[in-house]
């Protein structure tokens, strides 16, 4: 049995016991799985090259644990529980025994496409339940999953698709969003034309059923190539580190990097941490708000939950739509007893007042969940009083997409929570903080840069292609650790604080970015010679993005040019990434030796330009004046 922790001293006990002896406890928790055949030896590791092996020559398959092995204990249990956008749209369920039977279908579909083990297939699809029946056909069959958030534009779909040479895309037609619709499948033709040469077939779900363009030869129908296959597919036979999926995502330097994830130790930790942090009963019913595109969406929607047995649902639409007060009709509805979602919905929802919570029942609730980016304290108390009653523990759950799964958490009714504070280190979590010369901080009440010592089951393992780049980003910044990349405090009592992005990588409303990547696309623009983009505090979205840019010729109309980078950003990235403010500048503070100075450009646009330090050995300290003057704040 997984360990599921009950109180207090059962967590102190097992913290202890998973870092005395960390091979033994990540034993015993494997045990609880299906194994194809036993693994030889716990963990094999080296953080320098690195090379990281759980569960070594362990030979499983993720979907039978997910599936196969509920069938006979709760077959005709909900599995996936499907929330449609529009709220008169019927709900659908499919049980174990249903999901099953539709995997084993889209996995036989995509097998009799030529799609096998190591393939890659990328995603570009909205939250529909097909998008979780194909994921996890894949992972039957032993493809790749390469899931891209259906936001982003055809130029980054296509850049991902080319770095992992997917041989396949799924999408929708379109996509319902609130009152919009999306056109899909249009991206994906666009990507296409961008020069995707891998790919062999479109798979296209329908949706909405709106008219369509479909490409002879290589667009298919979903329905046509999965409504009539066998319902039984047998599990292709995996070894632990073989790739589940890979993930992009943004860092501070040059374009994303897909984030490998592998077979054994995301399946270990994805499940130990959902039964620990949401302290899942039998027969609750789970909800995260996430995309399926995130991070999140795959550990906390799919493989968490149904690998722990759970009951979960998926939601297709917007919290706004018909109105602010979805989130808490659908609570109401299908009494909905974990929540989970992130700061910057809870901003948004919290400026339509109080009201709208308060028309639901929402005695449901047991435990709300928070993630992505930190929780400020009047968020925190809102969500605790409007939604949770003072009743349901949050869980501010600090992770990234590099972790796999949730690694600082309170555990809900057992350990303390404390608003701003993702807290405790779960079992197996070896935190440590660093100062910025390689030592060690020691002691509580502590600030540092937040790195990891020992390995966790579902640790990244490399960027695919480009297993150097995995090193230099996280493993090189301190001998034998995983950087994160976020600062923290260690506050009296031991809890973490986590204060932020130390790298040029900005969060907004819970999408990272990588500043750069924001600077390739309004560079794109013809009259832009240079730009520097920094996040600012943004009451709603966390952080807004607020780009500097120097031009080539004066801009007579502000508007239109404004306009036309916000375009550019649009179709470069997505509209996530559109600048909030854009400040024409004639130069960007610069050191002697070219690097541009962030710091003052970052204090800048957070309005704190009094005390800028010493400015006098910038090569050019007199932008610094003008750059004050006509900032937009
Ligand atoms: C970055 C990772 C983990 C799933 C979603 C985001 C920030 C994440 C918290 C939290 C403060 C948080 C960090 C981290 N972050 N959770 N609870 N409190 N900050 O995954 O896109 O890989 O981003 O999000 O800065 O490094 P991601």
């Amino acid at each position: 049995m997984l360990t599921r922790i009950k109180n207090l001293q059962e967590y102190k006990n097992v913290y202890a016991a998973s870092v005395d002896d960390p091979e033994s406890f990540w034993a015993s928790q494997a045990e609880s799985f299906t194994w194809r055949k036993k693994w030889d030896k716990t963990l094999d590791w080296d953080f320098n090259g690195p090379d990281i092996n759980w569960f070594v020559n362990g030979k499983l398959n993720i979907t039978e644990n997910c599936l196969d092995r509920h069938l006979e204990t709760r077959g005709d249990q909900v599995a996936i529980l499907w929330e449609p956008n529009d709220p008169n749209v019927p709900t659908k369920e499919y049980t174990y025994k249903e999901l099953h039977a539709e995997v084993c279908k889209a996995a036989n579909a995509l097998k009799s496409l030529g799609v096998g083990k190591g393939d890659r297939v990328c995603f570009y699809m909205p939250m529909v339940p097909e998008l979780a029946i194909a994921v996890l056909a894949c992972a039957r069959i032993g493809a790749i999953h390469s899931v891209v958030f259906a936001g982003f534009s055809a130029t980054a779909l296509a850049d991902r698709i080319k770095d992992a040479t997917c041989k396949m895309v799924i999408c929708s037609d379109f996509n319902n969003r609130g009152v919009k619709h999306i056109p899909v499948k249009k991206v994906v033709d666009d990507a296409m034309a961008m020069g995707c040469d891998s790919i062999e077939k479109v798979i296209v779900h329908k949706n909405t059923g709106d008219d369509l363009n479909m490409v002879e030869g290589r667009d298919i129908w979903w329905h046509d190539l999965v409504d009539g296959q066998s319902p039984v597919c047998e599990a292709e036979e995996m070894d632990s580190e073989d790739i589940l999926f890979i993930l992009y995502t943004s860092g501070s330097t040059g374009k994303p990097k897909g984030v490998v994830h592998t077979c054994g130790g995301y399946m270990v930790y994805t499940a130990f941490s959902f039964t620990n942090v949401f302290q899942y009963d039998p027969g609750d019913i789970y909800w995260c708000t996430a995309d399926i595109g995130w991070i999140t969406g795959h550990s906390y929607i799919i493989y968490g939950p149904l690998l722990s047995g759970a009951t979960t649902m998926m939601f297709e639409g917007v919290p706004t739509y018909p109105d602010a007060g979805r989130f808490w009709e659908i609570c109401e509805k299908h009494k909905v007893n974990q929540f989970y979602t992130a700061p910057t919905a809870i901003r948004a929802l919290m400026a339509k007042g109080e009201d709208l919570p308060a028309k639901y029942d929402l005695s449901s609730l047991k435990v709300l969940g928070s993630v992505g980016e930190p929780i400020n304290e009047e968020a925190w108390n809102w969500y605790n009083i409007n939604i949770g009653k003072g009743n349901c523990p949050i869980v501010d759950t600090w992770w990234q997409t590099e972790t796999g799964g949730i690694l600082i958490s309170p555990l809900p009714g057992i350990t303390d929570t404390k608003p701003c504070y993702a807290s405790y280190p779960l079992p197996g979590v070896q935190l440590v903080l660093m100062d910025s010369e390689g030592k060690e901080v020691e002691g509580n009440n502590k600030e540092g840069l937040l790195c990891i010592k020992f390995p966790w089951p579902s640790i990244l393992r490399t960027t695919y292609g480009d297993h150097e780049r995995c090193r230099q980003t996280y493993f090189s910044a301190y001998e034998n650790m995983y950087f994160t990349g976020d600062g923290a405090r260690r506050d009296e009592d031991g809890r973490y604080r986590i204060i932020g992005r130390v790298d040029d990588v900005i969060n907004v409303s819970g999408h990272r970015m990588g500043t750069a990547e924001v600077e390739n696309a309004i560079n794109e623009h013809d009259n832009v010679v240079e730009s520097a983009v920094v996040g600012y505090p943004h009451e709603i979205k966390g952080q807004g993005i607020y780009a500097y840019v120097i031009v080539n010729d004066a801009v007579t109309d502000d508007d239109e040019f404004r306009k036309e980078v916000l375009k550019i950003v649009t179709k470069e990235i997505g509209p996530i990434a559109k600048p909030d403010k854009i400040q024409i500048v004639s130069g960007l503070p610069k050191t002697r030796s070219g690097k541009i100075m962030r710091r003052i450009l970052r204090k800048i646009a957070s309005s704190d330009a009094s005390n800028l330090g010493d400015v006098s050995t910038l090569l050019n300290p007199e932008v610094v004046t003008e750059i004050k003057e006509g900032a937009l704040v």
